[in-house]
């Protein structure tokens, strides 16, 4: 670790997860994937704000198909490292979903509460389809069955930052992702 990173790493485990480059060759090939899915489709892609917007803005020039981009801030009730599926919107879409085919963009699904409430209340608006793309995907943890279409990488239960991820709203600027000390949030 060089001086220059020591404030935004020092709260890590000594091992990054994942580094950028690896991030940003499976984002290319997620992107292919996709642009092959979407092929004639009327896309909306959505970025589930926060912690999905620096994946959301890499993965769009990755899909080579024209879309539109929609943002939605939700914020899920618990601790600050568990979430209790109670979600509220805090900023909704700007534009009507009916008739689209959405692509929904999250950064990690860890107990599936959340993109579970979304999927319904997305589906409820007429989507045409509907479809789940997340970063992070950590299936012992999964509380709630949830259908995810495409992943990034499967990750073992242990709370992550960076690449968008938080804890308490800090480590989202690491460009890397890693797993964080436990004493810093117990
Ligand atoms: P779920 O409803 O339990 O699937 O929670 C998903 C949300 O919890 C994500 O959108 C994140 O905001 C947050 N989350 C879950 N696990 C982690 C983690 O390891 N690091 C950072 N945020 C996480
Ligand atoms: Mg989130």
């Amino acid at each position: 670790m060089n001086n220059e990173n020591r404030m935004r790493y020092a709260d890590l485990k000594d091992e990054i997860l994942l580094t950028r480059e690896q991030i940003a060759a499976r984002i290319k090939e997620m992107g292919k994937e996709i642009t092959k899915d979407y092929e004639g489709k009327d896309m909306v892609a959505i970025c589930i704000l926060k912690g999905a917007a620096v994946f959301f803005v890499d993965l769009i020039r990755e899909i080579d198909q024209h879309m539109s981009l929609d943002f939605m801030a939700i914020s899920s009730y618990g601790s600050a490292t568990k979430s209790s599926g109670v979600v509220r919107i805090l900023k909704d879409l700007d534009k009507p979903i009916n008739g689209k085919d959405v692509l929904v963009i999250e950064d990690i699904v860890d107990s599936g509460m959340t993109l579970s409430f979304l999927k319904e209340n997305l589906m409820s608006r007429g989507a045409r389809s509907l479809k789940i793309c997340t970063l992070l995907d950590k299936p012992e943890r999964r509380r709630v069955p949830l259908h995810v279409d495409y992943f990034g990488f499967i990750i073992p239960d242990e709370f992550v930052v960076g690449y968008g991820l938080d804890y308490a709203e800090k480590y989202r600027n690491l460009p890397d992702i890693g797993v964080l000390r436990p004493e810093i949030y117990e």
